[in-house]
């Protein structure tokens, strides 16, 4: 059982990162500020009102089940449903990628109290705890200690960024998370949460709302793999689930294939200046002639060029002017998605 603090090394990573690979000094910041999950607006909230809505979307299509271990009167929480969704959704794909022959998960929910002195460094107080546990491939002991670190990652397609946001949303919470793992044998990773002594916000429909819209599909197509990955962890963190293309090509053929298989994408982000490949233009063209019903996002660091102040006149129906933010990645996601256009001041 480990308990990590990497803030520093992850602000040097972040640097030595910058140096390496993002060229953007703006990008770096989105990307430390991305990693500290923002601040949470938390409500209270009882953890069998969105656990199995997130486990089930973040398993749909795959070839894990799980079983969800959740005792009666499980203590509210006062959590950030939106960011806790993203934790969860973040360990449950970890653990479904550790099992690639597939295989069952167990989510355990359980009251503890922590008492004083601490066994754990948490606060004197009451915790609800979260397990996500596989029998999965397990991580090496030298790995254990880097697991939360950015950019850490053994995956050939990962970003190393999910459990370093996972960190620190958690920590945002005033909660903790550990990690336990026996390489070949399978791997636990626990939140705990402060509980919360305030009433339960009513389930009802108010609440689905505040939720439910964002569980849509988000294509993007960029030629750049960094800004395919930093948007590609800001759609997630939203809630919405990304699909990511390298071009136009690509981008076209999963649009396409999604449509037939009656799962159509809710927008897609279209970078408009992909040399060598396809351009924006012709890309957006195409996939609205597959799909006149398509909502399509320019999305271009050049912010002068008059597609992106007159996207509507260009058949776009937003624009998104990089590098963005993740709130107006979000604003933009929504409005477009519920069908208003909406331009980024930038
Ligand atoms: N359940 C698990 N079983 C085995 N290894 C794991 C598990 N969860 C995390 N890891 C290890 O920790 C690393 C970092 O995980 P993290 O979620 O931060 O990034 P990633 O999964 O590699 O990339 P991404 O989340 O962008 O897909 C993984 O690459 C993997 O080596
Ligand atoms: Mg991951």
């Amino acid at each position: 059982r480990m308990e990590m603090g990497p803030e520093e090394r992850a602000v040097d990573r972040l640097r030595d990162a910058e140096k390496a690979a993002l060229r953007a000094k703006h990008l770096t910041q989105q990307l430390l500020t991305f990693a500290r999950g923002g601040i949470p607006v938390k409500i209270t909230a009882s953890v069998d009102d969105f656990l199995t809505e997130v486990v089930d979307f973040a398993l749909s299509g795959s070839n894990v089940t799980y079983k969800l271990v959740m005792p009666d009167k499980i203590w509210p929480v006062a959590a950030d449903i939106g960011q806790i969704s993203q934790v969860i959704d973040n360990l449950i794909i970890n653990a479904a990628q550790a099992m690639p022959e597939g295989g069952a998960i167990t989510v355990a929910v359980e009251n503890v109290t922590v008492g004083d002195p601490a066994p754990l460094p948490l606060k004197k107080g009451k915790y609800v705890k979260l397990s996500v546990s596989d029998h999965g491939i397990g991580i090496k002991e030298e790995h254990l200690a880097k697991v939360f670190d950015p950019f850490f990652t053994t995956k050939q397609k990962g970003s190393g960024l999910g459990l370093t946001s996972a960190y620190s949303i958690v920590k945002n919470h005033d909660g903790l998370i550990t990690v336990d793992s026996q390489l070949h044998q399978g791997t636990t990773f626990s939140i705990y949460l402060p509980a919360s002594p305030g009433p339960v916000r009513k389930k009802g429909k108010s609440r689905k709302r505040e939720f439910t819209p964002r569980t849509g599909k988000i294509l993007i197509i960029d030629d750049e793999e960094v800004v395919r990955d930093v948007a590609g962890r800001y759609v997630r963190h939203i809630g919405y689930r990304p699909d990511l293309a390298d071009g136009g090509k690509r981008g076209i053929a999963l649009y396409e294939t999604a449509l037939k298989k009656g799962c159509p994408y809710d927008a897609v982000i279209l970078d408009l200046t992909m040399p060598g490949g396809m351009g924006g233009k012709e890309v957006a063209k195409k996939i609205r002639a597959i799909d006149r019903q398509a909502k399509i996002i320019a999305s271009s660091g050049y912010s002068t060029d008059p597609i992106m102040s007159k996207f509507k006149k260009f058949g776009f129906d937003g624009a998104l002017a990089k590098p963005y933010r993740i709130s107006e990645l979000s604003e933009v996601l929504e409005t477009v998605i519920g069908g208003k256009a909406v331009i980024s001041k930038q």
